[in-house]
C-alpha cells in the first residue's frame, strides 16, 4: 500500500535529502539549531511522513503507537495507607472559587491538607464565579454521601457540625496568594491548633511532594475516585451521552470572548463583531501588540482559533465526518470556522431540551461537559486549562488514552516562519505525533505513575 504511493524518483531524492541532512547535522557545530524551515529538513520531514503513509492512508493520530502512558499509581489505588489518629486536631472547610473545574482542582487539594494536619473535614464552600450569577453548591453537583463513604479511612468528613463548632463561622486563613514552598504544618496547623475551625483556600503552588504517602493518598481517592455527580445531575448527563452520535471525539474548544480577553493575544482579521465581543470583555487587561504579541503567541500563549482548530485537525488527520461533541460554554466565536469543515458538530443546547437548560447554571452545565469528556472515545483541548487538566487525569485514571492538548507553540512557531498548506499541515503533524507517542502533558503526574508501553 505504502510502497504504491511511493514512486521511485522522489524516493531516490528525499534518500539523498536524509544523507545531506545527516552529513549537514553531523558537520554542523552541535550547538546551533538546523532551522525548522529548511528544505532539506522537510524533504525528510515528508519521507518521515510517507513511512507512517500519512498521505496514502491518512492514518489518524490515534493510531500511533505511544511509548509511554500515565496510569493510576498503585500506591493510592490499593487502598488507605495508614490508620486515622484519633484525635484531630481541628476541623477544616475548605473554600473554593471560580468555575467547577477551578473549585474541584482546590477542594482536591485542600483534602490532602485536611489529612496532612490530621484534621477533620467539613463539606467544602462552592461559590462560583460572578460572571456565572449564581451560586451552586457543593451537594448541588456532587454525591455527598458517596462522598464520604469513598473517603472512609483516608480523611474524617463530616456533613453536620459537632456542637461545639455548630454556630461558629471558620476562621479563614488565606492561603490562595502565597507561593514558593509553602509548608501547611509550618503555617497553618499553629491556627487550626488555636481556633479549632478554620477555613482555607489552598494555595496555587504547594509542594504535595513533600507530604506523607497517606496524605497524598487522600488527594487522590478524593479527586479519582470519590466525587461522583449527583443522581439527578449524572441522569441529565447520560442522557446528553447517550444522545451524541457514536464513536465521537469531546472538544474543549476555547474562544469566548473573555478567554480571548484575558489572553491579551492580539487577532487580526477578526471580523468588527468578533473583535467588539472582545475588547468588551478585556476590562483593564491591555492586549500585546506589534513584536509583543507575536512573541507572546510564539510562547504558546493565545487560544487556537476555531478555523485553527480545524486546521490542526485535518494535520491530525482526524477525518472531517467525525462526530465532535463540543465541550463549551455559551458564547463561542467564530465557530464556522470549525463547523464549514467539520459538519458533525454538536452541543449540548442542541441535544438537550430547552426545558432542561432553564433550570441549569453555568456549574451544572460544566459538569455535564465534564461528564461527556471523560466518557467520550478521544478528548481533544485547544487549551491546557483546569477543565483540561481534570479531564485527561480523569480519563487516564479511566484508561482512556486518547487525549491530547493541541501544541499552540508549535503553531505559532510554524506560522510565523512562513509554513502554509502542505508543509505546514505535515509540521504539525510531526509536533503533535511527538506529543502523544510520549504521553506529554495530558495527565497529573501526582497520582499516576509513567507507565512504559
Ligand atoms: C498526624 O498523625 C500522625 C499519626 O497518625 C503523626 O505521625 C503526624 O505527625 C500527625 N501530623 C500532624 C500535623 O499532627
Ligand atoms: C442575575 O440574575 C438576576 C436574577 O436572577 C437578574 O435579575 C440579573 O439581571 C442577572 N444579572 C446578570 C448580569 O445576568
Amino acid at each position: 500500500m505504502i510502497g504504491a504511493s511511493i514512486s521511485v524518483k522522489p524516493l531516490i531524492i528525499a534518500v539523498f535529502a536524509i544523507s545531506s541532512f545527516l552529513a549537514l547535522l553531523y558537520l554542523s557545530p552541535s550547538t546551533k539549531p538546523i532551522p525548522l524551515n529548511s528544505s532539506v529538513l522537510s524533504v525528510s520531514h515528508r519521507l518521515k511522513i510517507r513511512d507512517l503513509s500519512f498521505s496514502s492512508e491518512k492514518l489518524s493520530i490515534w493510531s500511533v503507537k505511544r511509548v509511554m502512558e500515565w496510569r493510576p499509581c498503585k500506591w493510592w489505588l490499593q487502598g488507605h495507607v495508614s490508620v486515622l489518629p484519633a484525635e484531630n486536631n481541628g476541623y477544616i472547610r475548605v473554600d473554593c472559587y471560580g468555575g467547577l473545574n477551578q473549585m474541584k482542582r482546590d477542594f482536591c487539594d485542600g483534602v490532602g491538607i485536611a489529612r496532612l494536619l490530621n484534621a477533620t473535614l467539613v463539606l467544602p464552600k462552592f461559590e462560583a464565579a460572578a460572571y456565572w450569577n449564581e451560586s451552586s453548591g457543593f451537594a448541588d453537583v456532587f454525591d455527598v454521601d458517596y462522598f464520604i463513604q469513598q473517603m472512609n479511612g483516608f480523611v474524617k468528613v463530616v456533613k453536620d457540625f459537632p456542637g461545639e463548632i455548630a454556630s461558629k463561622e471558620p476562621f479563614r486563613v488565606d492561603c490562595s496568594k502565597r507561593k514558593g514552598q509553602f509548608d501547611y504544618v509550618e503555617s497553618v496547623l499553629p491556627q487550626l491548633l488555636e481556633h479549632r475551625y478554620i477555613s482555607i483556600t489552598p494555595a496555587m503552588s504547594q509542594r504535595r511532594d513533600r507530604y506523607p504517602q497517606y496524605a497524598k493518598a487522600a488527594f487522590c481517592q478524593a479527586c479519582y475516585r470519590a466525587l461522583r455527580l449527583t443522581r439527578s445531575l449524572e441522569k441529565k448527563a447520560s442522557e446528553l451521552l447517550e444522545a451524541i452520535p457514536k464513536p465521537f471525539l469531546a472538544l474543549h474548544l476555547r474562544f469566548e470572548p473573555d478567554m480571548v480577553a484575558y489572553s491579551q493575544c492580539e487577532y487580526l482579521g477578526l471580523p468588527p463583531a468578533s473583535m467588539e465581543a472582545i475588547d468588551a470583555a478585556r476590562g483593564d487587561r491591555k492586549k500585546w501588540t506589534g513584536e509583543l504579541a507575536q512573541l507572546w503567541r510564539k510562547r504558546g500563549k493565545c487560544p487556537l482559533t476555531p478555523s485553527e482548530t480545524a486546521l490542526t485537525f485535518q494535520a491530525l488527520s482526524i477525518p472531517t465526518n467525525t462526530n465532535i461533541y463540543l465541550a463549551a460554554g455559551d458564547g463561542l466565536m467564530e465557530i464556522d470556522g470549525l463547523k464549514s469543515i467539520y459538519r458533525n458538530v454538536f452541543t449540548k443546547s442542541a441535544l438537550l431540551s430547552g426545558e432542561d437548560f432553564t433550570n441549569m447554571h453555568g456549574n451544572t452545565k460544566a459538569a455535564l461537559d465534564y461528564y461527556v469528556s471523560i466518557n467520550s472515545d478521544s478528548y481533544i483541548a485547544t487549551y491546557f486549562g483546569n477543565m483540561d487538566k481534570m479531564v485527561s487525569a480523569m480519563r487516564a485514571y479511566k484508561g482512556l488514552h486518547k487525549t491530547l492538548f493541541l501544541n499552540r507553540k508549535a503553531f505559532a512557531e510554524l506560522t510565523f516562519q512562513g509554513l502554509k498548506g502542505e508543509e505546514l499541515l505535515q509540521a504539525l503533524w510531526i509536533a503533535h505525533k511527538d506529543d502523544y507517542v510520549m504521553g506529554r502533558g495530558y495527565a497529573l503526574p501526582d497520582c499516576f505513575c509513567e507507565f512504559k508501553l
